[in-house]
């Protein structure tokens, strides 16, 4: 049984996100999207709110399956039973940050093998920072995302305006 791990903030989940997936669960005979906390940043979406969302996104595919985690990669993919880390690549820039992300995981733990894919071309611009701008500052954003996220980013802006109101 070949089981993967997909972990990312996934905030929001894109199409990117999707593309990448849906190839590995051609590729592999489990694929467990792993949402997880960047100390980084700052979520529109909670970790549950983002799993429910990707579990929704993931619906047609049989072996996929949707977990969220704190703590180290390294020891969810222990407690997962993973023999690999799946990643995306979308261009020279990720790079860097990718590559010091799988040397450290490896550092950490010796068995943690990272694989890149990368997505289609055409979904190899978009990214969740650049998803979340446009949709706040009003522009189409539903191009880039599946349409469960595309229903969770307007209620939630509904929901931030609404409390600024009041
Ligand atoms: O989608 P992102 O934000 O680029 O994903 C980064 C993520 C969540 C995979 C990374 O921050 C992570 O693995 N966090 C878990 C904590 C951890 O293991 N840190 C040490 C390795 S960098």
């Amino acid at each position: 049984m070949k089981r993967v791990l997909y972990p990312g903030s996934f905030d929001p989940f894109t199409n990117g996100h999707m593309d990448l997936v849906e190839r590995a669960a051609q590729l592999f005979d489990q694929v467990i999207v792993a949402v997880a906390i960047n100390l980084e940043k700052h979520p529109m979406f909670d970790l549950v709110e983002r799993e429910k969302i990707i579990e929704e996104c993931c619906r047609h595919l049989h072996n996929v399956q949707v977990v969220s985690f704190q703590g180290l990669l390294v020891d969810a993919m222990v407690r997962l039973n993973a023999q690999a880390v799946l990643r995306g690549l979308r261009a020279f820039s990720d790079f860097e940050y990718e590559l010091q992300m799988a040397l450290m995981n490896r550092s950490l733990r010796a068995e943690c093998e990272t694989i890149f894919m990368m997505p289609t071309a055409n979904n190899s611009f978009v990214s969740s920072r650049m998803v979340k701008e446009v949709a706040c500052l009003g522009g189409d954003f539903a191009q880039y995302v599946p349409a469960p996220v595309v229903k969770a980013v307007r209620r939630k802006l509904a929901e931030n305006n609404r409390g600024h109101e009041s």
